[in-house]
């Protein structure tokens, strides 16, 4: 699998045949205190290529490459929410920091889940 920028606020993983089997789109921005913080948009690994490590390895190439950032944060997905499927992002050392409640539809909510990368830069 290669890892690469399609652009500066998306990240795309490539199998053996260069084909697409994930990617993540992410934000990038500077706050009042002129430090940077990467807001996961969204992220998606192709079905077949789940439970590979490919989510986790995209997660780190963004923080490997983007290593000035404080926290890096998101609010999940719809079908992470029905599946219940929020492990992924504890292994990958998010805290869960707050839930809303039926946010895509009654008995839906989405999740607020945060790293700290850095104290401050
Ligand atoms: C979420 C998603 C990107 C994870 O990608 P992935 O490549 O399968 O994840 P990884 O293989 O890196 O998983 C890392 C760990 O999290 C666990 N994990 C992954 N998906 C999980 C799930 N749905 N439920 C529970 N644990 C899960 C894995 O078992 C693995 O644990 P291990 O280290 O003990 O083996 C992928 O399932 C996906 O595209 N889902 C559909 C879209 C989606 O929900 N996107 C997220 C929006 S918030």
């Amino acid at each position: 699998m290669i890892l690469k920028f399609k652009t500066d606020k998306k990240i795309i993983a490539l199998g053996d045949k260069g084909q697409e089997i994930g990617y993540l789109d992410f934000g990038y921005s500077q706050d009042a205190s002129n430090n940077r913080n990467i807001d996961i948009i969204y992220m998606h690994v192709k079905p077949e290529y789940r439970k590979m490590h490919i989510g986790s390895a995209m997660i780190k190439f963004l923080i490997d490459n983007k290593p000035d950032v404080v926290w890096i944060s998101l609010w999940t997905g719809k079908e992470m929410e029905r599946i219940k499927g929020n492990k992924f992002y504890i292994k990958n050392g998010f805290k869960k920091m707050c839930h809303h409640k039926d946010y895509y539809e009654k008995g839906i909510g989405t999740t607020l889940f945060a790293r700290k990368i850095n104290e401050r830069i």
